[in-house]
């Protein structure tokens, strides 16, 4: 965690000025992968790790940002867009600064400084963290008492769309901006509604293993995957008027209209079909306090996602195999778009230790660099630190 004190004495000692503090937090999603862009559903939680900014308006329309993660400093001026898609830390601050504007909410020029407790390319969603962190002090600085969840979210979206260049969904900038504490949210990636889901967890631990891998495809690979998908979609719609999305096609309509899918858009299509249904299945299991059920769900999701969606790597597969393999877990899957970052397992509390040593070592044995295992709570979204 980051010293909410410290980071305002560092501020003040750089801007000469007091500062307020906003934070958000990395997610990790339970089940309900490479569903969001399909309209479906997805199931992710906010972690204890979060990204925190202090800022204070600064009287002129420029916004000037230091980054105590990157040791980078920035500025740019709100009257004069800036050039898209600089591959750097900045495209996320000033596109969520323009997606904000672009959205009717007030900006004005600030001073910001910014510490990051959410690691990188890890898969537990960094950009979302910084653009809802940014988002959230931007607007309240400028004045918005309670800014509008949905609104936030929404931005941060558009930032990454429009200034990184990542055309993502809507989960990670959706539990960035709306986590709760204790629960897991289910998200409707159609009707855009949540509905929170408690997590009756008791003695079980949500076991986060970061493999410190992050492999080049993801992007190439994220976006070819969401064209697979319209594909599928629009040539299943020839059968079925109804079809707008692969959400429209249940697993009786897969079942019967497969063969009408080339191979591979017929497997994308089989995982996405599939993981809509087992991610509300996860949802009436959890609420039952079924976790066994839950767990077994977690792992048929990373196996369609490793055969049929085809977005796992060696480490992720090691790290959900050897998990499983022990006592205590009930199920473990990768979390996030895949191709490196982390895998996500339920396990009993008591076993994290183990766990965590034989996956370590699983690693050691071939050679990789120590992945990184820690258990977090679901926490809250976007807020002002008191
Ligand atoms: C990334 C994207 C999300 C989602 C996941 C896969 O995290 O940002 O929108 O598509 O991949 O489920």
């Amino acid at each position: 965690m980051v010293d909410v004190a410290r980071l305002k004495a560092e501020f003040q000692a750089l801007y000469g000025a007091p500062a307020q503090v906003f934070s958000a937090p990395g997610r990790v999603n339970l089940i309900g992968e490479h569903t969001d862009y399909n309209e479906g559903f997805v199931l992710p939680m906010a972690i204890e790790r979060r990204t925190y900014v202090a800022g204070a308006p600064n009287g002129s329309s420029r916004v000037r940002v230091k980054s105590l993660t990157v040791g980078q400093s920035f500025d740019f001026d709100l009257e004069r867009p800036g050039p898209k898609r600089r591959g750097t830390w900045l495209d996320y601050v000033e596109g969520t600064a323009r997606a904000l504007l672009d959205r009717g909410l007030p900006v004005v020029g600030c001073d910001l400084l910014i510490d990051s407790r959410v690691p990188t390319g890890a898969g537990v969603s960094a950009s979302a963290a910084l653009e809802l962190s940014v988002g959230i002090a931007l607007s309240m600085l400028g004045g918005t008492a309670d800014p509008d969840r949905v609104k936030l979210a929404l931005a941060g979206q558009a930032a990454e769309h429009q200034y990184v260049g990542t055309m993502c969904g809507i989960m990670d900038q959706y539990i960035a901006a709306m986590g709760k504490a204790g629960a897991a949210l289910l998200i409707d990636c159609r009707s855009l509604e949540t509905t929170s889901v408690p997590l009756q967890l008791g003695d079980v631990s949500v076991l986060i293993c970061d493999t410190r891998v992050k492999h080049e495809l993801s992007s190439s690979e994220y976006n070819l995957r969401r064209a697979e998908c319209l594909r599928a979609s629009n040539i299943l719609a020839k059968s079925l008027p109804g079809v707008r999305s692969l959400r429209d096609v249940s697993p009786a309509d897969f079942a019967k209209f497969a063969t009408e899918l080339p191979g591979v858009v017929r497997s994308r299509c089989r995982h996405v079909v599939t993981e809509n249904a087992r991610t509300l299945a996860a949802v009436t299991a959890l609420t039952a306090g079924d976790l066994h059920q839950a767990g077994k769900l977690m792992s048929e999701s990373h196996v369609s996602l490793r055969d049929d969606y085809q977005v796992s790597c060696e480490e992720l597969d090691v790290a959900v195999d050897v998990a499983s393999a022990e006592t205590g877990v009930y199920g473990s899957r990768m979390t996030g778009g895949g191709f490196g970052g982390s895998t996500v397992s339920l396990v009993d509390t008591a076993v994290i230790e183990r766990v965590s040593s034989v996956v370590k070592a699983a690693f050691a044995a071939r050679g990789w660099n120590e992945p990184e295992l820690f258990a977090s709570q679901a926490c809250e979204g976007a807020r002002r630190e008191a």
